[in-house]
């Protein structure tokens, strides 16, 4: 059986239009679905099983309101074994399935000084450093797909609107992707934000080459979980990332509860 058929047959009457990635520290969102009903990833046959402490590897299919959501609680990361299509599977099973939108949540650490951690930013666009492409390999004119774009205006535009009638601060921004899984040098922090970038962060870019690819909307928010490399006296680690995400989740997840609640599709 494949992963679809695998969903299909455990949710027969499921039509999720939403997809939802979280990254690291935005577990608590998942919390926040109802009616959830959950499907291991080993359970659906070519779905990856990350192996990063604090990412989780369950599929959540559920309710926000009257929106069918289905939640991917962990992604795989090209730094775990050099390959940028691990989630190509899954977001086109979803695609298949009927989701027409991918949220995407990631931690990230900041290059501006006004943007400091525990701040939200929509991003607007990114800037792809490794030069790297899930799509190698793929035939057809399709894979000549246009970033133009690619994070949707119209749908990045309403969760600005709604963050601001919450008083919620969220910028918007350029992410720039580092494979990692080393943090960067303060010199490489340095470059990303004279070359325009306004975030960096070890995923999402693969995933957005995926979902446009398969002609989905993305919507994707940074938390700011630390100050790049170099710009502040801060540590950073792996722990403190998941323990400052954890410290501003309440805010992020009442966010991306009222986007999704109120998403046109
Ligand atoms: N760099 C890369 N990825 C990250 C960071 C960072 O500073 N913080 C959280 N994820």
């Amino acid at each position: 059986m494949t992963a679809l058929e695998v969903l299909q047959q455990r949710f027969p009457n499921a039509k999720p239009k939403i997809a939802v990635i979280l990254g690291s520290g935005w577990g608590d969102f998942a919390k926040a679905i109802e009616n959830p009903q959950t499907v291991s990833y080993k359970d659906l046959p070519g779905f990856p099983l990350p192996s990063v402490q604090g990412h989780a590897s369950d599929l959540i299919y559920g309710t926000f309101g009257d929106k069918e959501v289905v939640i991917l609680t962990g992604r795989k990361h090209t730094y775990e074994t050099g390959d940028a299509d691990g989630m190509k599977l899954p977001i086109r099973t979803l695609k298949a399935w009927g989701c027409e939108v991918l949220v995407q949540t990631n931690a990230a650490g900041s290059l501006r000084p006004f943007m400091q951690p525990g701040s939200l930013m929509m991003i607007n666009d990114h800037i792809n450093l490794p030069q790297r492409s899930p799509l190698i390999g793929e035939t057809g004119s399709e894979r000549f797909v246009s970033m133009v774009n690619a994070y949707d205006a119209d749908l990045r535009s309403k969760a600005m609107a709604m963050a601001k009638a919450q008083g919620l601060p969220v910028y918007e921004g350029v992410y720039a992707w580092y494979v990692g899984p080393q943090f960067e040098t303060p010199a490489e922090i340095r470059m990303a934000a004279i070359v325009g970038a306004d975030a960096v962060g070890m995923s999402t870019v693969p995933e957005t080459i995926i979902a446009r690819h398969s002609q989905m909307k993305v919507l994707a928010i940074s938390l700011m979980t630390n100050m790049g490399a170099g710009l502040s006296e801060e540590n950073i680690s792996h722990a403190h990332t998941l323990s400052q995400a954890q410290a501003a989740s309440e805010n992020a997840t009442k966010l991306l509860t009222q986007v999704i609640q109120n998403m046109t599709l």
